[in-house]
């Protein structure tokens, strides 16, 4: 299995740390695990050149198009963000506003194949808040699977969570890690990404609004 881990931040403390404890259960050497921060992503000026023409008119496309091509490359995604003021960072938003284009509302890479994890701490409330905002966001990229790690640790620092709070944290990534190393290979869409792609499909077929779209459905044989 190939896992690409795209972090939400570039210090190495809470999230970074629940994360190392997923990847340590998967059964992946760790010559496939590729992991990035998103840190130094410019932010989307808003121009729309990604969705109306191509991603390429992208003016940051230089930026992003190798951490595509990680996602791309791998089986499973993990997404990572601490919880800030009840969301994901604002880099890991940004960075994900550069991939709008991918969206099954326009012109999704094919990921229903691939698994998904969304992990997010916080001192007190709000990390579920901050999953539930990432697998949204793989959702609609169209990844199949997306599991969900939100830890609170009532408190700044991993190192001072309780011990029933940490015990219920590693039955989580157990129960997680078990999930994934089985079905990597073999997964199959949930009904979401399903329900999505064919919603999508449908208002592409009957709704035209944008050539470079229309296209690009019919040349992956999704509409005719
Ligand atoms: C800018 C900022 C905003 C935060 N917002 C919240 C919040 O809304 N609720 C909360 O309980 N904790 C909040 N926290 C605490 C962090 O979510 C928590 O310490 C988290 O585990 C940090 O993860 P990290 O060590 O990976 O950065 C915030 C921390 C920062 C720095």
């Amino acid at each position: 299995m190939k896992i690409a881990v795209i972090h939400g931040q570039a210090h190495k403390k809470n999230t970074f740390k629940v994360t190392q404890l997923l990847l340590q259960k998967l059964n992946c050497s760790e010559d496939n695990i590729v992991e990035i921060n998103v840190n130094k992503v410019s932010p989307c000026c808003g121009c729309a050149q990604c969705i109306m023409k191509g991603e390429s008119f992208c003016p940051h496309y230089e930026q992003i198009s190798s951490i595509i091509k990680t996602i791309d490359e791998s089986d499973v995604i993990i997404l990572d963000s601490p919880n800030y003021c009840m969301g994901m960072t604002g880099q890991l938003k940004s960075f994900c506003d550069h991939l709008a284009y991918r969206w099954m509302s326009h012109r999704p890479v094919d990921m229903r194949s691939k698994i998904g994890v969304a992990i997010s701490t916080t001192a007190g409330t709000g990390a579920s808040k901050t999953t539930k905002q990432i697998t949204e966001q793989m959702i609609w990229w169209s990844v199949g699977r997306v599991y969900q790690i939100a830890f609170t640790i009532g408190s700044f620092s991993i190192e001072e969570a309780s011990k029933g709070k940490l015990q219920k944290l590693d039955k989580n990534i157990n129960k997680i890690a078990k999930n994934i190393n089985k079905r990597v290979g073999n997964s199959k869409p949930c009904f979401k990404t399903r329900f999505y792609f064919k919603m999508m499909a449908i208002m592409q077929n009957r709704m035209p609004w944008n050539q470079v779209e229309t296209d690009y459905w019919k040349s992956q044989g999704w509409i005719k």
